[in-house]
């Protein structure tokens, strides 16, 4: 057996966990992350793609913002597509912010090479990963790796291992609770090298259902229809994909939009939840392990962030001079900015996809809405603010 000690162990390397790692370096803070995966495997997981100006000034922060300001597009609106038009949300006049594509696969490679290069200790491939002791004084990380026994002692926990974690799971039942929306349908997305169809995002509300044209790059692209949770891939060729965004972007879109064979081709439910609070004693829990979004309005790696820049601040003054005070308030703090980015994604979901179980009524009830969108300036302004990313209090 291999003992160990550091002061944070850091649960799952994803986004969470590793810009955790990476702010806790910048301040001479000792963290070893554990995380089950191979690191091929994390940088393999094709996720959203636009960061809030306060997650790339958080990148910066950590030093790993200069490949995201030199090749992440600057975006100052988005364009909303119902009624057979175009109505362009513009950020910067509304706002005056914008938003930065750039894919979270670029953000992952990016803070894996700060940690390789700092010679930072990353444990992938764990094995059988548990936590104990953390609602005492003296937390520890179990786990395998290449068939021997670790034991990593620690004074926190940072639990970064996404919605299907252990952390959340080993916190007694009654000690938390949880709140969840599951939506009757998903999103089939495509990624195809084909440069996109228009210089902004596009979400498109129409008869046949929800669709999004986005991108990586200025010549790499990522669509998505809503599609029945049930749908199965192999009903679905290239061809009826870009068929169906062609039909659902509008004509006007359709002309300008390139075909490629799909890079990569997926089916992901949507879904709201949130556990709270974020914390038991010294297990701290960050990013989608606390809570997920459904992706309208890209704020899963936003909100990430935002956790980790709360749980760093209080996990430095913590570990410099043992004073609490950052720590006790984290929960709240995150969770106060978790709930308004959930509501928002929850109502860009139902504003912007077909939902025959809300009857007539409901649709009814979207069409004044788009139709208030797009008369006042308040009703964009509200959009804008939140899209753009609400200020880290
Ligand atoms: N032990 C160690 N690692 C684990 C364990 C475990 N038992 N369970 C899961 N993990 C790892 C996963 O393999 C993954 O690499 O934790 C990591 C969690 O990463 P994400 O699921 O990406 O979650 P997070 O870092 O919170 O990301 C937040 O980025 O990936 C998106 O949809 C996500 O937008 C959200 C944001
Ligand atoms: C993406 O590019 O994958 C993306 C963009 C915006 C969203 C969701 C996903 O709202």
């Amino acid at each position: 057996m291999v003992h160990r000690r550091t002061q944070v162990a850091i649960v799952g390397a994803g986004p969470a966990g590793l810009l955790l790692g990476a702010l806790l370096a910048c301040h001479d803070i000792d963290a070893v992350i554990v995380e089950q995966r191979s690191a091929e495997y994390v940088l393999g997981r094709i996720r959203a793609g636009v960061l809030e100006q306060t997650t790339v000034d958080l990148l910066r922060e950590a030093g790993v913002a200069d490949r995201c300001l030199k090749e992440g597009l600057t975006h100052d609106g988005i364009e909303l597509s119902f009624d057979g038009a175009l109505h362009r949300i513009d950020f910067r006049a509304l706002t005056g912010k914008h938003v930065t594509v750039y894919g979270q696969t670029e953000v992952t490679h990016d803070l894996m090479q700060l940690r390789a290069g700092g010679n930072l200790i990353t444990d992938y491939e764990a094995e059988d990963v548990q936590i104990e002791g953390f609602d005492g004084e003296h937390p520890v990380v179990h786990y395998v790796k290449n068939g021997v026994v670790q034991e990593l002692a620690c004074d926190f926990i940072a639990g970064c291992d996404g919605y299907h974690g252990i952390c959340r799971a080993s916190v007694p039942r009654d000690a938390i609770s949880t709140y969840e929306k599951v939506y009757p349908f998903g999103w089939l997305g495509i990624l195809a090298d084909v440069p996109p169809c228009d210089h902004e995002l596009i979400y498109a509300n129409h008869e046949r259902g929800f669709a999004l044209a986005s991108m990586r790059s200025a010549t790499r692209s990522r669509y998505y229809v809503q599609a029945p949770l049930d749908a199965d891939l192999a009903d679905w060729p290239d061809e009826r994909i870009w068929d169906e965004l062609a039909v659902r972007l509008g004509p006007q879109v359709a002309a300008k939009l390139e075909r490629a064979p799909a890079i990569e081709k997926s089916l992901a439910p949507l879904r709201s939840f949130v556990a709270e609070p974020m914390r038991w004693g010294r297990l701290f829990l960050a990013g989608d392990a606390a809570h997920i979004v459904p992706p309208t309005g890209a704020k899963g790696l936003n909100l990430a962030a935002s956790d980790v820049r709360f749980l760093a601040e209080g996990l430095i003054d913590a570990c410099r001079t043992g004073a609490m005070d950052g720590l006790d308030g984290y929960s709240r703090r995150a969770l106060a900015r978790v709930w308004k980015a959930e509501r928002f994604s929850w109502w860009f979901t139902s504003l912007i996809h077909r939902v025959p179980e809300t009857g007539a009524f409901g649709r009814r009830m979207q069409v004044a809405e788009l139709d208030y969108i797009r008369t006042s300036q308040a009703a964009q302004t509200t959009l804008a603010e939140n899209y753009v990313g609400l200020p880290l209090d």
